[in-house]
């Protein structure tokens, strides 16, 4: 890829995140009131808890959702993004946990321990820079995931730290799928 193509490429990230930044709005305008009919006995858990409906996005994209005060990136990921991410080797990470806490807290950075679904499709982390706390920007970088511009931090396809100051890769916050289209997010 060439310099103009990668430039153009976090043009276009940033115009998706002002988007998905909207969206978010809505998404959270219709899900607290459902929270808020909750029994005020419920498990704490479950209170900051929240569902987010992923039917809109398509392949090779992602949106960004607010959730305790932070951004989730949830990336549907392509074919090309799958096999780029399962072809790295442990050996080449900087960070070999899975940093998923969906998973054993032992469980290594392999693609497959980093993702929602078997197939690798689904991809749910932290939209949280692990040097500083800064929101990386999606499409960027050189392993092509994500760069955090604070202080030049590279994540891959699967969100795992490559290059830059970053001590670990994004973290996967506890998810599942409730339904086919809805994440469940805590
Ligand atoms: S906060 Fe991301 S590189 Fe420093």
């Amino acid at each position: 890829m060439s310099h103009a193509d990668d430039h153009a490429g976090t043009r276009r990230d940033f115009l998706y995140y002002a988007t998905a930044g909207a969206g978010v709005v809505a998404t959270g305008a219709a899900v607290w009131p459902l929270v808020n009919q909750m029994n005020p006995s419920a498990d704490t858990r479950a209170l900051a808890s929240i569902m987010v409906d992923i039917s809109g996005v398509e392949v090779g994209t992602q949106i960004t959702v607010k959730w305790r005060g932070k951004p989730v990136f949830i990336r549907r990921r392509g074919q090309d993004e799958i096999d780029a991410g399962r072809k790295v080797a442990l050996s080449d990470l900087v960070d070999t946990n899975a940093e998923n806490a969906n998973i054993d807290a032992t469980a290594t950075a392999e693609d497959q321990n980093r993702t929602l679904d078997e197939k690798g499709e689904w991809l749910v982390m932290m939209g949280v820079c692990t040097h500083l706390g800064c929101v990386p920007l999606g499409n960027a970088g050189d392993f092509g995931g994500w760069f955090c511009p604070c202080h030049g931090s590279h994540y891959d396809m699967a969100g795992r730290i490559r290059k830059g100051p970053a001590p670990r890769n994004l973290p996967v916050p506890v998810a599942k799928f409730e339904n086919e289209t809805t994440i469940k997010l805590g």
